[in-house]
């Protein structure tokens, strides 16, 4: 079959690497894309939230399944605009994509459905919310409602921290994303963990776990960006833990989904706190993550491209595709300013050659004349199978050095030293 894979980051590139290596699977395409996806396919210049542009590309091509990336594209209605043109999606439609898009209709659901989360207050104004602080003891998370880039959330230690973000938010710059609608939530303890759980519109199959780092520096600290890392299977957590999350939490996600008549079909990501009590959902998102995809993909074993097209077309078939035994470590190299700004970097070596069981992929950039221009932010992600955690992680770090000696020290990439470093 052909396929499309929507998007232009290092998880793009990673699925459609596993997508090219499938036995269903006959050409790939990207939207976008990027260096990675054009030595696999072909790039279209396609927009990725260009939904009717990529709807009658789709078409003209022949494409018999398309896979949505983005959450900005999931949003933008390029499901429901490729189920239109007949195209075979895996992705949700708009509505489905709320669940992202909106934490507070995604509380809502929560809340409606009986899934375990932090309590939480919806507020739109900065009186709202000051009443509402008025009666909070300790930390407090603050949450714009739409999508805002990961600039959206903010820890507060207590109640006079988030005050005064509040008072920025609302008085001064703005709320981020541009609505005026916060979520005020308690704060979780415990250990962060995400799964993924593949919907066909019927059920929701729980297919695997990762953890990721989002915060830019060792130990972290510094400012929260995309992810600057990952590692899976997760590491201190019940040897059960897909099937608790199975049982608490996307068992009841899809009663709940059949009970609002939402027909969902893609990914849903289950960010969760694994607290005393059990696994609590800090947000969910309609999509695979970024950098997560990079440690998945490696461990998937069978046709990934028949597996989600089942998925796609209403009848998931479980046995396609499943996760091997390895483990697998990611490491995002990054541009110098990362998160704070984003500068290109040209002259970045195409071919990269990298042991068995070591991958590169490329994030948001194009080639030219047999060298990459990278548009910088998370510019790469190495990502290394290995027997075990520790295995992985030593060949990941030892292919980060060789890389990054390669590259060479003007280009000022940076990345973190402690991605799957296990304490417990
Ligand atoms: P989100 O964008 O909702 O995933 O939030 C970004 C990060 O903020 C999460 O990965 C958590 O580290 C943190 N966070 C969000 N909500 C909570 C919560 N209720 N309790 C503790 N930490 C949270
Ligand atoms: N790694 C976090 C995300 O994809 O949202």
């Amino acid at each position: 079959m052909k396929v499309l894979v929507i998007g232009s980051g290092a998880r793009e590139d990673a699925l459609s690497w596993r997508l090219a290596a499938s036995p269903s699977c006959e050409a790939v395409f990207a939207a976008p894309g990027n260096a990675g996806t054009a030595s696999r396919g072909v790039n279209w210049g396609i927009a990725p939230t260009n939904g009717k542009a990529l709807g009658a590309r789709c078409k003209a091509e022949g494409i018999d399944l398309a896979i949505i990336g983005p959450e900005t594209a999931i949003a933008s209605g390029v499901g429901d605009r490729l189920r239109e043109a007949g195209i075979a999606t895996f992705g949700p439609d708009r509505s489905g994509g709320r669940l992202e898009s909106s934490k507070i209709f995604a509380k809502r659901f929560m809340e409606r459905h009986n899934i375990p989360t932090a309590r939480a207050a919806v507020v739109h104004s900065l009186g709202a919310a000051q009443k509402t602080l008025d009666e909070w003891t300790g930390a407090c998370v603050i949450k714009a409602d739409g999508l805002a880039s990961g600039k959206g959330v903010v820890v507060a230690a207590d109640a006079a921290e988030a005050r005064s973000v509040l008072e920025d938010w609302y008085g001064g710059n703005r709320v981020p994303g541009g609505g005026a609608d916060v979520l005020l939530e308690e704060k979780l303890e415990g250990r962060e963990v995400s799964v993924f759980a593949i919907g066909d519109g019927r059920t929701l199959h729980t297919f695997a776990s990762a953890c990721d780092y989002k915060r830019a520096g060792d130990g972290d600290t510094g400012p929260n960006t995309g992810g600057m890392g990952a590692y899976s299977p997760p590491h201190g957590f019940p040897s059960d833990l897909n099937a608790q999350v199975q049982a608490r939490i996307i068992a009841p996600a899809q009663r709940g989904l059949d009970a609002d008549g939402e027909h969902y079909i893609g990914v849903l990501y289950c960010g969760l706190m694994w607290t005393d009590k059990g696994p609590y959902v800090i947000e969910f998102n309609a999509r695979f993550g970024d950098p997560e995809t990079q440690v998945l993909m490696p461990r998937v074993d069978g046709d990934f491209a028949l597996f989600l097209k089942s998925a796609a077309d209403g009848k998931l078939d479980t046995g396609a595709a499943s996760l091997g035994d390895r483990a697998c470590v990611g490491i995002v190299l990054a541009s110098a300013e990362y998160p704070r700004s984003s500068a290109p970097l040209a002259d970045l070596p195409r071919e990269i050659t990298l042991p068995d069981g070591v991958n590169a992929f490329w994030g948001t950039s194009t080639q030219q004349n047999g060298s990459v221009k990278s548009a910088g932010g998370r510019v790469l992600t190495v990502s290394a199978l290995g027997e075990d955690l520790h295995a992985a992680r030593m060949r990941a770090y030892d292919a980060v050095r060789d890389l990054t000696q390669r590259f060479g020290s003007a280009t000022g990439l940076t990345f973190r030293r402690d991605i799957a470093q296990l304490t417990k």
